[in-house]
């Protein structure tokens, strides 16, 4: 009695490990199937961020779009038709999301070595940490096997990427409606010490807020007025724009967050230590940033027999 039962619990162990073990992902997934392929994205995103050092940043901000939408299935890469819309013209990525074609030349030439193997999802995500490590950053170890979708989704790219006007607890709720913690949306949000915004994502906190430094906000009116000039780019960290560092943090103590959103997370509220701590320590904030992408490199992937091993990443087979 005692025995069957036990062997009951252990077969359903077992049962439970296989079904879990099935949706993981794995740092080795392409070992055998396609040795080269992390030397090849590497290679591809150096020789980009070479030319530009900005493509690193819009590189890593396509992980987020990418993960933030439906999990991290390359919904964001699928290319508009006359009968398909996809998350491209969503607001937050339209004249905004870019590093398309980089991903295209990743594409082409994985699938020259090991055609159909390497999927657009595991790309982002290999791409988004080759550039962090590109402009002086962390490196962590990619999960892999995430598959590609066949959908994508424009309400919900409009809906779960959250907008630069969130207050604090908007931007919690809206991680943590991804599985995300408040403490990994404030160390992933440390992405924004590289990169640019335009204008029309911070002028209203340019002209109507009272916590942005004078000087600050003074440096920026020029090249962000009142009317018009809304596409004009200001680097997210002024400091240094395409270096990743903690400087991000930095800047919020002295209230110098280019975004809303950004300012946001020291303001008075709970998350004001941990942007103390990390503008202290940036081993602190790496090897806080490298586990939170590695979390939102988990988000809902398709793996097993879901989804497809697309051939163009921009659109489905
Ligand atoms: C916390 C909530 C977040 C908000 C509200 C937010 C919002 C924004 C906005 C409004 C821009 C400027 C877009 C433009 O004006 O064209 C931007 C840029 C950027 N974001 Fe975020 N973001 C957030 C989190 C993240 C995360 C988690 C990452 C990556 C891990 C990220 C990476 C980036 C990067 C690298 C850029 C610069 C892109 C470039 O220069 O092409 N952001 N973000
Ligand atoms: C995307 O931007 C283009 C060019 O600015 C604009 O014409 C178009 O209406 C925008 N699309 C959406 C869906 O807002
Ligand atoms: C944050 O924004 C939401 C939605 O706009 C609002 O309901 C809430 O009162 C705001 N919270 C704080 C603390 O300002
Ligand atoms: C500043 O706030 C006022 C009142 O809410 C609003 O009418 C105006 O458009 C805002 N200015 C900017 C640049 O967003």
């Amino acid at each position: 009695m005692a025995s069957s039962s036990s062997y009951r619990i252990s077969f359903c162990v077992f049962v439970v490990l296989i079904v879990m073990a099935s949706a993981q992902l794995s740092s080795t997934y392409y070992d055998t199937s396609c040795p080269k392929a992390l030397s090849t994205i590497k290679s591809v995103v150096h020789t980009a961020v070479a030319k530009e050092s900005r493509m690193g940043a819009s590189l890593l901000r396509l992980q987020f779009h990418d993960c933030f939408v439906q999990g991290c299935d390359a919904s964001n890469l699928l290319d508009d038709t006359s009968s398909f819309t996809g998350e491209k013209t969503a607001a937050p990525n339209n004249n905004s999301a870019r590093g398309f074609d980089v991903i295209d030349t990743i594409k082409s030439s994985v699938e020259s070595i090991c055609p159909g193997v390497v999927s657009c999802a595991d790309i982002i995500a290999v791409a988004a940490r080759d550039s962090v490590v590109c402009l002086g950053g962390p490196s962590w170890t990619v999960q892999l096997g995430r598959r590609d979708s066949t959908t994508a989704s424009f309400s919900l790219a409009n809906s779960d990427i959250p907008a630069p006007s969130l207050n604090l607890s908007g931007l919690i709720s809206s991680f943590s409606k991804k599985g995300l913690t408040t403490k990994e949306m404030v160390a992933l949000s440390g992405a924004h010490t590289i990169g640019q915004a335009k204008c029309s994502s911070f002028k209203a906190r340019l002209y109507n807020e009272s916590n942005i430094a004078t000087s600050f906000a003074t440096s920026l009116k020029s090249n962000c007025p009142t009317t018009g000039g809304d596409d004009n780019l200001s680097p997210l960290d002024t400091t240094s724009p395409n270096y990743f560092d903690n400087a991000y943090y930095k800047n919020l103590l002295s209230n110098k967050g280019l975004l809303h959103s950004d300012q946001q997370l020291y303001s008075g509220g709970s998350t004001d230590s941990q942007v103390t701590s990390y503008s202290t320590s940036s081993s602190t904030f790496s090897s806080d940033f490298g586990s939170a992408m590695v979390s939102m490199g988990n988000i809902s992937p398709l793996t097993g027999t879901s989804g497809e091993i697309r051939t163009n990443c921009r659109k489905t087979n």
